[in-house]
């Protein structure tokens, strides 16, 4: 099996930061951190209301990585124009709504086809990779390679939801739903990534999809960065991936 990718998100850094509004902990020292501790990318969300990360943010990572920066936004004109200043290695197009604690469900592309094709186009041409952030729905995966995606994001959340709830049985049915969409993604010639809520007990099922390539993951790694430290935090999350993937 190829080797899984891990983007390490950084928003949450931003998160504490703001929670004072100076300057630490600083988002760009945690994304340089993350890559020597071997991420292989970075992701950040540029939310609408900048509730974590900051137009500023996005210009220092954008000067500072070695690694890809995975880019979130809206389908938003604002977002649009920013992303092609900074032409980012990936942009990941998420549904955003304001009241919501983060991002809750994947993108109705299917609803949207032409307005979100239509919305992905320039970016493409200016060479970012693009990513459509979606529910492991045989319907949106349709729509997206429709649209010209190049890769699409499956939305773990369900799953680790049901998996922190104890819900077994509707945990697996996501699970199955995870998997035959990754491959259904997979045969029409989409990139597969998956994400969100991923945790050290529920991040192996996931990496051993054969088809899934990058697991993008932030709010339990910094969480958990608390306790050990981020560099130790990255090495964990790195070695489950490894071993469930072996
Ligand atoms: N992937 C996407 C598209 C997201 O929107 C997020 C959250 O910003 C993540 C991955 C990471 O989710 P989490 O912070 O829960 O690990």
């Amino acid at each position: 099996m190829t080797r899984l990718r891990l983007g390490v998100n950084i928003d949450h850094v931003a998160t504490v930061r703001n929670a004072r509004g100076g300057a630490y902990p600083d988002p760009l020292r945690a994304a340089k951190l993350s890559e020597e501790a071997g991420a292989d990318g970075i992701t950040a969300h540029l939310r609408e209301d900048r509730r974590h990360i900051s137009d500023a943010d996005i210009d220092g990572l954008m000067e500072v990585l070695t690694v890809p920066l995975n880019f979130e936004m809206a389908a938003t004109p604002e977002m649009q124009a920013i992303a092609l200043r900074h032409k980012p290695h990936a942009v990941c197009i998420v549904p955003e709504k304001r009241e919501e604690r983060t991002t809750e469900g994947g993108l109705e592309v299917a609803r949207e086809e032409n307005r979100i094709a239509h919305f992905i186009a320039p970016l493409r041409d200016a060479g970012s990779r693009v990513s459509i952030f979606i529910a492991a729905d045989q319907r949106q995966i349709e729509a997206a390679h429709r649209i010209g995606a190049q890769v699409i994001e499956l939305h773990t959340g369900a799953y680790c939801d049901f998996h922190a709830e104890g819900n077994i049985a509707a945990r697996d049915s996501e699970l199955q739903k995870l998997t035959e969409m990754s491959s259904l993604a997979h045969s029409l010639g989409l990139e597969v990534h998956a994400g969100h809520g991923l945790t050290y007990d529920t991040v192996s099922p996931i990496a051993q999809l054969p088809e899934v390539i990058e697991l993008n993951i932030g709010h339990f790694i910094i969480g958990e960065a608390i306790f050990r430290g981020l560099t130790p935090a990255i090495a964990e999350m790195r070695r489950l991936m490894d071993e469930a993937r072996a």
